[in-house]
C-alpha cells in the first residue's frame, strides 16, 4: 500500500532543488524569500565576467545559494544574548557596517530588547556589551563553520564549502572569524560576500543604495577589483531591470554551468539532502535538537509496521525530514520560550507548516510529499492547521508523522515542562485516538514501543 506517490521516472533538478531550499534559508536570517536566489544572480554575473571556468561557476551557483547554510547554528544565541527576535537583530545586522565601532555599538543598543523598560533594556545592553567584540566573531564563526560543514555534507561540491567559510572576511582584514586579508580570501568567498550585501541594499535601498554600499565598502570589506565589476554591469538600468524579476528557483536554476539530476528511481540522494536541511532545522534551537530526524524515523518505522510498502516508508520518512522546514521562519524568542505562548506568538508558531509547504511547493515532482509535510499539524476531527482539514482529506503519511511528532515532542523536554515517560507520553496521546489522530498509527506506536525498543529510542534528557 502507498501512502503518496512519487513517480520512479521522474528526475528533480538539482539546482531547483537547492534554490527552492534555499528560500527557508532566507527565513532563519530575517530575509523576504528570494534573498540567496537573487545574491546567486549577482554573484553569477561576476563569476561570469571574470572568466571563471565551468567547474568554478558550478561551485560558485552552490555556495551562493547555500551560504546561509550555518544560518540555525547562532540564532538561539543572537536571540538570548540581545533578548529578541534572532530574525529581526540579524536582518538589522545586515544594513550595518559593524566594522565600525559607533555603527556595531548603535546596533547593540538598538536591538537589545526592544519595546522592554529602560531597566531591563539597560541591563541586557550592558549583558552585550560584557561579550564585547568577541561577541561578534563568536556569532559570524559559529554560522560559517556550520555553513561549511552543511554544504560538505551534501557531498557534490568541492571548494563551495571553503567559500561559505570565509563569507564575512573583510579585504582589509575586519571580517571574521579568522581576519583574513586580500587574497588569502578565497575569491568564491569573496564574490559571495559582495554579492549578498549588494542584494540586501539593492532590495531595501533600491539600485542606489546597491551601488553606494559597494563603493564606499571598495578596499574595505570588499576585493576592489570586483566592486569595479559589479560596478561597470550594474551601470545599466538593465541590470536592475533582470535582477527584479529573478525571485524563484525556476528563475535562477538555468544559471547551474553544468545542471545536474536527482533521480526518484531511489530516493536514497534526496534522502541525503532531505536529512540534512532536517538538521538545519533542528539546530535552531537546543529544544529540538534532532526532532526532525526522529520524527522522521519513527514515521518511517510506524509506516514499515502498519504493513506499507517500503517506499511508502522512504516517502514517510521524506516528510518527516521535510515537516518542520517553516519553523526557521519562527523567532527563538518563541520557540524557546519557558512558558506558555499568548495569543499573537501562537500565531507566529501556527505558520509554520504553511511555510514548509511554500519552500517545497516549487519542487514539482514532490509536491504531494510537501503537502504530507505541511499536514503534520492537522488533526482528524479538523481542529488542526493551516487548513483545519479533516478526516479522509488528511493524507495517510502525514497523520503518520502528526503521531511521530506528538511523541518525539512529549518524549522530549521542552522549555516550559520536564521530559515526560513512556506511561505519561502514552495516557496523554490515547484519548487522541480516531477523535484527533490516526487510531492505526497510534496503534502501531504502542506496538513498536514494545517489540522494536531499537527503533522508538528516547534520547537523554537535556542537562
Ligand atoms: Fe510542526
Ligand atoms: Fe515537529
Amino acid at each position: 500500500m502507498m501512502v503518496e506517490t512519487v513517480s520512479t521516472h521522474t528526475d528533480i533538478s538539482t539546482a531547483q532543488l537547492v534554490a527552492s531550499l534555499s528560500r527557508a534559508l532566507d527565513l532563519t536570517e530575517g530575509e523576504p524569500m528570494g534573498h540567496a536566489i537573487r545574491t546567486c544572480w549577482i554573484g553569477m554575473t561576476i563569476g561570469q565576467t571574470l572568466g571563471l571556468s565551468q567547474a568554478m561557476r558550478g561551485e560558485l551557483y552552490y555556495a551562493l545559494l547555500l551560504k546561509d547554510a550555518g544560518c540555525s547554528a547562532n540564532s538561539q544565541q543572537v536571540s538570548s544574548w540581545f533578548g529578541t527576535d534572532d530574525r529581526t537583530a540579524k536582518h538589522a545586522l545586515k544594513a550595518v557596517n559593524w566594522s565600525n565601532l559607533l555603527m556595531a555599538t548603535r546596533y547593540a543598543i538598538g536591538q537589545s530588547k526592544p519595546g522592554a523598560p529602560w531597566w531591563q533594556r539597560l541591563s541586557q545592553i550592558a549583558s552585550v556589551g560584557r561579550r564585547g567584540p568577541k561577541a561578534a566573531r563568536e556569532l559570524v564563526e559559529m554560522r560559517c563553520t556550520r555553513g561549511a560543514d552543511v554544504v560538505r555534507q551534501l557531498g557534490w561540491v568541492a571548494i563551495a564549502p571553503e567559500a561559505v567559510l570565509n563569507l564575512d572576511e573583510h579585504w582589509d582584514g575586519s571580517g571574521h572569524p579568522r581576519g583574513l586579508q586580500g587574497e588569502e580570501i578565497p575569491l568564491l568567498g569573496r564574490i559571495l560576500g559582495l554579492s549578498q550585501t549588494v542584494e540586501v541594499y539593492w532590495n531595501r535601498f533600491g539600485p542606489g543604495g546597491a551601488l553606494q554600499v559597494a563603493r564606499e565598502r571598495r578596499g574595505t570589506w570588499f576585493d576592489p577589483n570586483l566592486v569595479d565589476i559589479f560596478l561597470a554591469a550594474a551601470d545599466k538600468p538593465v541590470y536592475w531591470q533582470d535582477l527584479s524579476t529573478v525571485s524563484g528557483p525556476e528563475a535562477i536554476a538555468s544559471l547551474d554551468p553544468a545542471p545536474s539530476t536527482i533521480s526518484l528511481t531511489s530516493l536514497d540522494q534526496l534522502l541525503h539532502i532531505a536529512r540534512v536541511f532536517g538538521e538545519i532545522v533542528d539546530t535552531k534551537s537546543s529544544w529540538t535538537a534532532m526532532h526532525s530526524v526522529r520524527t522522521a524515523r519513527y514515521a518511517a518505522s510506524l509506516a514499515d509496521i502498519m504493513g506499507l510498502d517500503t517506499r511508502a516508508q522512504q516517502e514517510t520518512l521524506l516528510a518527516g525530514f521535510f515537516h518542520d522546514l517553516g519553523k526557521l521562519g519562527v523567532s527563538n524568542l518563541i520557540l524557546d520560550k519557558p512558558g506558555p505562548l499568548d495569543g499573537e506568538e501562537r500565531r507566529q508558531i501556527e505558520t509554520h507548516p504553511e511555510l514548509t509547504y511554500h519552500i517545497l511547493e516549487p519542487i514539482e515532482p514532490i509536491r504531494e510529499i510537501a503537502q504530507v509535510a505541511a499536514s503534520h499539524h492537522e488533526r482528524l476531527d479538523g481542529t488542526g492547521y493551516y487548513r483545519g482539514i479533516r478526516d479522509a482529506d488528511v493524507p495517510l503519511g502525514a497523520q503518520i508523522v502528526a503521531v511521530a511528532d506528538v511523541f518525539d515532542a512529549l518524549a522530549h523536554a521542552r522549555p516550559y515542562r520536564r521530559q515526560l515517560n513512556l506511561d505519561e507520553v502514552l495516557n496523554i496521546m490515547r484519548p487522541d485516538a480516531k477523535t484527533k489522530l490516526s487510531p492505526r498509527a497510534l496503534e502501531a506506536l504502542e506496538w513498536g514501543i514494545f517489540h522494536r525498543e531499537d527503533q522508538f529510542a528516547i534520547s537523554a534528557p537535556l542537562t
